[in-house]
């Protein structure tokens, strides 16, 4: 089997993590390098990187394009899991990802379900990048994978789950909690990643990697089964989300900088996308024109999410963005 150069932009974030793991668990498939820019080159987390063999590449993605044509020489399949502020430098990292040659470009898409066009800031950004993509008749794929399990579950009374937990109280269900959502373990993106990048059928196309489908009325049935304890929900109308979001999008563009008003904004485009309009499932995916990664790939076995909170209750949970970085 011929080896795949991969280079990896963001192995040191969440995203980038999980599928640094799925990469380096494939050894015989791809040899793996990481591109990192120049002010975190000497991080411990850039040396861990090397301790586990990963091959190290300096270059600023908003620097001079040259210098990136020179670092992604070579390269057959760029991997981009950047954070969602810096998502608009990938327009230049694809310019000369095409001028290297590069096979495959995998842009940071890695989110839910939603149709470009004004449902969520964070989706029109990244379409901005695709259209660019497709502009220069690069090679490409998109990966989508829903939401994520871990910043998915509610807390319970006894706080036996909050040293797991992002939000805490998370005791939230939106519009009735009906609304079926596209889940995911953080922890299998990678996975999926080192089977669609491999995969010619998934070349120019996007592609949908989950876990499970879930409302919140049966992912809170799931914790309250699993624990043995009951939930106090706090409810929130389509109303409610509808007017938050246009304050959050406010307090936005008065403060364009401002990182919290960022993540704000992000959370609330996520809310009414996700329970307003419903756009989260893999039937809207296919009407997108996504392949089923379930369906590509029939043996492989994802984490359920009931397995997932089995998991959490008995200790052996672990906290998304230990550091505070919050997408
Ligand atoms: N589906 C979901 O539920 C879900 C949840 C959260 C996020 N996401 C999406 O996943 C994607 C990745 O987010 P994340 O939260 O996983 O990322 P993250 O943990 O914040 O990590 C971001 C990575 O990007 C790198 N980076 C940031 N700016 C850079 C720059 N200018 N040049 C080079 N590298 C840079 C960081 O490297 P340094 O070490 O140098 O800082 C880090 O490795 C985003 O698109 C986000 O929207 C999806």
């Amino acid at each position: 089997m011929t080896v795949q150069r991969v280079l990896l932009l963001g192995a040191t974030g969440e995203t980038g993590g999980s599928i640094l793991q799925g990469l380096l668990t494939d050894t015989e498939s791809f040899e793996v390098h990481a591109l990192v820019r120049p002010s975190s080159a000497t991080k411990p987390a850039v040396k861990a990187l090397a301790d586990r063999g990963v091959n190290i590449r300096v270059a600023d993605i908003e620097g001079p394009i040259e210098d990136l044509v020179d670092v992604l020489s070579g390269v057959d399949v760029v991997i981009s899991a950047v954070s969602s502020e810096t998502e608009l430098a990938q327009i230049q990292l694809a310019t000369a990802a095409k001028e290297a040659g590069v096979k495959r470009f995998i842009p940071c898409a890695f989110i839910t379900i939603a149709p470009p066009g004004g449902v969520m800031a964070l989706r029109d950004r990244k379409e901005e990048v695709y259209q660019h993509i497709r502009k220069l008749y690069l090679p490409y794929t998109i990966i989508d994978v829903g939401y994520w399990y871990q910043i998915s579950f509610p807390t319970i009374p006894s706080g036996r789950v909050d040293y797991a937990a992002t939000i805490k109280p998370n005791v939230t269900i939106h519009c009735g909690g009906k609304a079926s959502n596209t889940l995911i373990d953080l922890k299998d993106i990678g996975r999926f990643v080192a089977r669609i990048i491999k995969d010619p059928r998934t070349l120019n196309k996007s592609v949908l990697a989950y876990g499970d489908v879930l409302s919140e009325n049966e992912i809170f049935e799931i914790m309250e089964r699993l624990s043995g304890e009951t939930i106090e929900r706090n409810h929130v109308t389509p109303q409610e989300i509808i007017a938050e979001r246009a304050q959050c999008a406010a307090a936005l563009e008065a403060d364009p900088k401002s990182r919290f008003a960022h993540m704000m904004a992000t959370i609330q485009d996520y809310n009414y996308s996700k329970y307003v309009r419903g756009d989260n499932t893999p039937q809207y995916a296919a009407y997108l024109g996504y392949l089923d990664a379930r369906e590509l790939y029939p043996d492989f076995r994802p984490k359920g999410f009931e397995e997932f909170i089995h998991d959490v209750l008995n200790g052996k949970g672990e906290q998304v963005y230990k550091q505070a970085r919050v997408q």
